[in-house]
């Protein structure tokens, strides 16, 4: 189905879902006090810091941080993006989801015709391959090269005929044109694209498949042919070998990109089952994003030929942008005249897994490769060294790698400049706020402790604005927050905290609103309400101290108006 999904849908969805049912479905919870607890599937620990709350319907990690609603949970322990993680959640209550047409432009396009025929087409390769005749050469050659029948099985290697209408005299030609698995004729006409080929389903992280990978079996050249680009097949956004790997984890330690199909086949075979494959284009940021949200760790393998160090370089260009904190690169280079298939045939799994964990950091090869050709001796070598290499740098994103990448080109260079050009810019903006969010308590100024309660207690509203205060009136750090969250609440009315967390999701403040709302506090037996008004008062006996010191400041530099001065004399009268 297509169009856009309502919102007020979204928001019944999240209460009517409870979060504890649909985790518990997911990982077992175990009760303690008002929390239900488990061991975070988001992170590999010994003892249960994942913690979901039922009056909030959140979840939270205080090991890893990892938090969110009933959306987000899906969107995480499922790897979803967000309209899927709707539907599975409407799946979970038993609800279909309805959609708003879309006048402005055709509805997004039904592609399941597209991914059925593409389906057929992988059956009946397969079925080529195990009984046609003539798809012996094709058993022979994958005997030759070692690979075992239930490699075979587990990634649907298949045969196409050496004919040209062994698909196009079965299925729907206009469909089978569509899913580029036929070529059309100058003249007219139409002929299968794969043919006499050994054949590699290539599917999408949904298990689909969306085009295919085709060897020959000889010398003749080309020799790859892949599934041209189609509604359903980017080569810029697949990864040979993702599905059959996630079938196997859903969180792998580490994830290999190779350059080969017969790459990803040979490891998994030698139990190296973490490996993916480029579909014979450079790896792009989507590659790696979409890598990212399944493992912290990426390590490339290249050729050790001249092509593969470029492939090598290229690689890491792309990756800076993608380099969080937390997220690794390595880069490991074959020896020369190999490939992971043969290195692997070679020397066995345990001498190749070792050569995984001691691959080269990317921060060590950035550094080698691009000073590669230069004299450090000098100063002008290390002034050059600093105008290649800052470029790269500044597209890592703000946080501690950013600044030690930056750190150490300030030492590679022997220049103490950089120190003065990054420092400000280098942990970028939010870390200015100083905030902590802890599992006993909560710090924090009080517009910070205002707004968190806000969030956990959409109903204080009321309270709140019984105080009638003016807020355009007023000017301090985190007011902008606290201006979003008031609006939002009257705007949406949200039945719980989950309901105002997804108003945030894609907004600016969407990361301040994340970690505020799981903010613990103490509630004393005066109760949340009478906790949160002396907050309010906190915040703004702070906003008067503030008001106050600077009226003070301006007496005394270039004095007051009498309208200022009379503000000063109440504030100060107020104060005692
Ligand atoms: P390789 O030539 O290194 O292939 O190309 P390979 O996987 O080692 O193949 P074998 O071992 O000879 O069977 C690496 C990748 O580049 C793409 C394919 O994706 C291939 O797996 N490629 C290569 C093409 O798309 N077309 C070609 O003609 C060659
Ligand atoms: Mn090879």
């Amino acid at each position: 189905m297509s169009g856009r999904i309502p919102r007020e849908f979204i928001d019944d969805l999240l209460v009517r879902v409870d979060i504890v049912d649909l985790v518990d479905s997911h990982v077992p919870l175990k009760k303690t006090g008002s929390n239900y607890v488990a061991r975070c599937p988001f992170h590999s620990e010994k003892t249960p810091s994942f913690s979901v709350n039922r009056t909030k319907q959140f979840y939270h990690c205080f090991g890893c941080g990892a938090g969110g609603n009933a959306i987000s949970f899906l969107m995480a322990f499922s790897h979803l993006d967000f309209v899927e993680a709707i539907e599975d959640l409407a799946g979970f209550i038993g609800v279909d989801v309805p959609r708003e047409a879309m006048a402005y432009q055709q509805a997004k396009q039904d592609y399941s015709a597209l991914y059925s025929i593409l389906e057929q087409s992988a059956v009946f390769y397969v079925e080529q391959l195990r009984s046609n005749s003539e798809a012996s050469v094709a058993v022979e050659y994958l005997k030759k090269r070692g690979l075992s029948g239930d490699i075979a099985q587990e990634f649907s290697l298949g045969y196409a005929p050496n004919k040209w209408d062994a698909l196009a005299s079965r299925f729907d030609n206009s469909l089978l044109l569509d899913a580029g698995m036929l070529v059309s004729k100058e003249g007219g006409g139409v002929y299968d694209r794969f043919r006499g080929r050994l054949i590699f389903p290539i599917r999408d992280r949904r298990k689909r498949i969306v085009g295919f990978g085709a060897r020959v079996l000889d010398d003749t050249l080309p020799k790859y042919l892949n599934s041209p680009e189609t509604s359903v097949f980017s080569k810029g956004k697949e990864l040979y070998g993702l599905s059959e790997l996630l079938e196997k984890s859903a969180k792998p330690k580490r994830i290999l990109v190779v350059e080969g199909y017969m790459d990803v086949l040979a490891l998994a075979q030698f139990g190296v089952f973490y490996s993916v494959a480029t579909l014979g284009t450079a790896t792009t940021k989507t590659h790696l994003d979409l890598l990212f949200r399944f493992t912290s760790e990426i390590i490339f393998c290249f050729d050790g030929d001249a092509a593969g160090q470029k492939a090598a370089w290229k690689a890491v260009q792309e990756v800076f942008p993608c380099l969080k904190d937390g997220r690794q690169v390595r880069i490991m280079v074959m020896p020369e005249g190999h490939d992971p298939d043969s290195l692997i045939r070679e020397q066995g799994s345990d001498s190749f897994e070792e050569k995984i964990v001691n691959a080269q950091a990317m921060s060590d090869y950035f550094f080698e490769y691009i000073a590669r050709d230069i004299d450090l001796h000098t100063v002008e070598g290390q002034s050059l060294l600093m105008t290649q290499a800052k470029p790269y740098l500044e597209k890592i994103p703000a946080g501690f790698f950013r600044g030690m990448m930056f750190a150490r080109l300030s030492r590679e260079s022997s220049s103490s400049l950089l120190d003065v050009l990054e420092k400000p810019a280098m942990l970028g903006g939010s870390q200015k706020l100083n905030y902590k969010s802890s599992k006993g308590s909560a710090k924090g100024s009080p517009v910070r402790i205002v707004v968190a309660h806000l969030l956990q207690n959409p109903q204080l509203i009321d309270a709140f604005e019984q105080r009638s205060l003016d807020l355009s009136e007023m000017n301090f750090p985190g007011l902008d927050v606290l201006k979003e969250v008031v609006q939002a609440i009257d705007e949406i009315k949200p039945s719980n905290s989950a309901v105002l967390m997804e108003y945030f999701r894609g907004k600016p403040s969407e990361k301040v609103v994340n970690t505020l709302i799981n903010w613990d506090f103490f509630i004393l037996n005066k109760g949340v309400e009478a906790e949160f008004l002396g907050a309010v008062d906190l915040m703004l006996q702070q906003l008067e101290e503030e008001r106050l010191n600077g009226l003070w400041d301006k007496e005394k530099e270039s004095g007051l108006s009498a309208e200022e001065r009379g503000l000063l004399g109440r504030l100060l009268v107020r104060k005692k």
